[in-house]
C-alpha cells in the first residue's frame, strides 16, 4: 500500500522509521518531509495547505491512506477534504481538531461531559476579562484562544503580569482568551487511539517544555521525553481514561462529530486525581519519538484501522517495557530565534552509540547537513531504567558535532530521581 505522511518534524520522522518497518507499505511519500525523513519516504514538493493538489496527489500516486502529523492541517480540515474525495486518513475532522484549534471549544465540552479540568471563564474583550479574573486569585493562567503551538500561554504571578498577558492577547480586536485557576501537581501525556467509537490506549510519556535545565526559561515546544511517565499509575491512567477521554470521544461522536485519529491528552496528576489541562489532535513532539522508540507492532496496520474505523478488530498495541528517552538538540537561540545554518556531523557516529537520531529543522545545503529551525535533532535510545535509557541518549548527542546546536543535560530527572529514591 502507498502511504503519504503529512509533516516535516522529528515526531514525523518517527513516524516514517517505524511505517517503514511495516510489511503492508509498498512507498511511503512525505510532505514536505525532511533529510531524516527521506532515507525512509520519498519526499514530495506538496503545498499542504492545497487540499484539491493533495487529493490529486493521493490519486495520481494511489495512495491509500493519508497520516497526518502536525495539527495545522486537520484544524484546517485537510482529513474532510480527502476523506470526501474517498481517501483513508489518519486524523481528526475539523470539527474534532477543535479540541486542539479552539481551547474556548474544549472548555465548554469539558463542561457539559462533567470532565475535571481547571476551573475557567471564557472573555472576548478586556474589559470583560478584567472583571472576570478577580475570582481567580493568583497565579492564575491566560491562554489564547486559538492555535497558538504552546506559546499562547501565561502563567501570571503578580496582578501586573496578567494585565500584560491580558492586554497583549486584547490588543488586536477579535481577541479570545481562556482564564484558567492554576492547577499543581505533575504533568504527563496520554496517548489514546480512537476511530471514535473503539478506544486504545497508545501509551505515556513525559516532556519537558522549559528550554533550561531544572524546568527553567520559556516554553518550547519540548526539549525531550521519555516514555512510560510511570507517573501516571495504572490506576490514574484507568481514571484519565474512564474519567476524561472516554467522555470526551462519547460526546463527540454523539454530537456528530466523531473523533478519529490519536489524542493526546495533557494532564495535570493533581491530589484529587487527574485533571485535563489541554487535548492536542495528533501525537506529541518529542513524545512521538519515545512512542516509537517502544511501539513493537505493526504501525501501518494499526493506523490504517483506525482510519477505516476498524480499530475494535485490531490486536491491542504492544510496547516494549524497557522505556526510551529522547533529548532535543536545538539550534542557539531557540525558542527566540535561532540561528540556522549550523552544520550537523557525527550523525552517524551517534546511532554507533546504539541511539536513533531523528531529524526536524534540517536541511542539506549541497552535501552538508544544516540547522534549518528551532528543534534541530532529537536523540533517542532505551536502557533498562530510565537513567540508563538517559545515559544511552547522552552518549548519542555527545558523539555529534552540532557546534551551534545546544540540548538540556537533565532530561528525564524527575523519574531518575524517583529511580534513585
Ligand atoms: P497548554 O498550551 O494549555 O498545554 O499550556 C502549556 C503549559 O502551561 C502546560 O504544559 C502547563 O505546564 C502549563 N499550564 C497550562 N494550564 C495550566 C493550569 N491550568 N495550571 C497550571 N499549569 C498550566
Ligand atoms: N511536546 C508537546 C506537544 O507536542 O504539544
Amino acid at each position: 500500500m502507498n502511504v503519504l505522511l503529512i509533516g516535516s518534524g522529528g515526531r514525523e520522522h518517527a513516524l516514517a522509521w517505524k511505517l517503514a518497518q511495516s510489511p503492508g507499505l509498498t512507498t511511503l511519500f512525505a510532505a514536505p518531509g525532511n533529510p531524516g525523513i527521506a532515507n525512509h519516504a520519498e519526499c514530495v514538493a506538496l503545498n499542504v495547505a492545497d487540499h484539491a493538489a493533495v487529493t490529486d496527489f493521493c490519486r495520481e500516486k494511489n495512495v491509500a491512506l493519508v497520516v497526518v502529523g502536525p495539527e495545522a492541517p486537520l484544524v484546517a480540515g485537510l482529513a474532510d477534504d480527502l476523506r470526501a474525495a474517498g481517501i483513508a486518513v489518519f486524523g481528526p475532522s475539523k470539527a474534532a481538531a477543535q479540541l486542539e484549534g479552539s481551547k474556548g471549544f474544549t472548555k465548554a465540552l469539558c463542561t457539559r461531559a462533567n470532565i475535571p479540568t481547571a476551573g475557567y471563564v471564557h472573555v472576548t474583550s478586556l474589559e470583560q476579562a478584567r472583571t472576570a479574573i478577580a475570582p481567580f486569585g493568583l497565579p492564575v493562567v491566560i491562554k489564547a484562544d486559538g492555535l497558538a503551538a504552546g506559546k499562547g500561554v501565561t502563567i501570571a504571578m503578580t496582578p501586573e503580569e496578567a494585565d500584560a498577558a491580558l492586554a497583549a492577547l486584547f490588543a488586536e480586536p477579535g481577541g479570545e482568551a481562556v482564564i484558567e485557576e492554576f492547577l499543581t501537581g505533575e504533568e504527563a501525556s496520554l496517548f489514546v487511539l480512537t476511530d471514535g467509537a473503539a478506544l486504545v490506549p497508545f501509551g505515556s510519556a513525559q516532556d519537558h517544555k522549559r528550554v533550561g535545565d531544572g524546568d527553567t526559561g520559556p516554553n518550547t515546544g519540548g526539549m525531550g521525553a521519555y516514555s512510560p511517565a510511570r507517573v501516571l499509575t495504572p490506576e490514574l491512567e484507568r481514571r484519565a481514561i474512564e474519567e476524561i477521554v472516554r467522555p470526551t470521544v462519547a460526546a463527540l461522536a454523539s454530537e456528530g462529530t466523531p473523533y478519529s485519529g490519536v489524542l493526546y491528552a495533557g494532564l495535570m496528576l493533581t491530589n484529587t486525581g487527574p485533571k485535563l489541562i489541554e487535548y492536542n489532535a495528533r501525537f506529541g513532539d518529542p513524545e512521538c519519538q519515545v512512542l516509537m522508540a517502544r511501539f513493537e507492532g505493526d504501525l501501518l496496520a494499526l493506523l490504517q484501522a483506525v482510519a477505516e474505523g476498524r480499530l475494535a478488530e485490531a490486536p491491542a498495541p504492544a510496547f516494549a517495557e524497557v522505556p526510551a528517552l529522547t533529548v532535543v538538540m536545538a539550534a542557539r537561540g531557540y525558542p527566540g530565534t535561532p540561528e540556522t545554518g549550523g552544520a550537523i556531523g557525527g550523525i552517524d557516529a551517534a546511532e554507533a552509540t546504539g541511539a536513533t537520531v531523528f531529524q526536524a529543522g534540517t536541511k542539506l545545503a549541497g552535501d552538508t547537513l544544516v540547522a534549518a529551525g528551532g528543534r534541530v535533532l532529537a536523540v533517542t535510545a532505551s536502557g533498562p531504567d530510565v537513567a540508563s535509557a538517559q545515559a544511552a541518549a547522552y552518549r548519542g548527542v555527545d558523539a555529534l558535532d552540532f557546534p551551534t546546536g545546544f540540548c538540556r543535560r537533565d532530561i528525564g530527572w524527575r523519574e531518575v530521581e524517583r529511580e534513585r529514591a
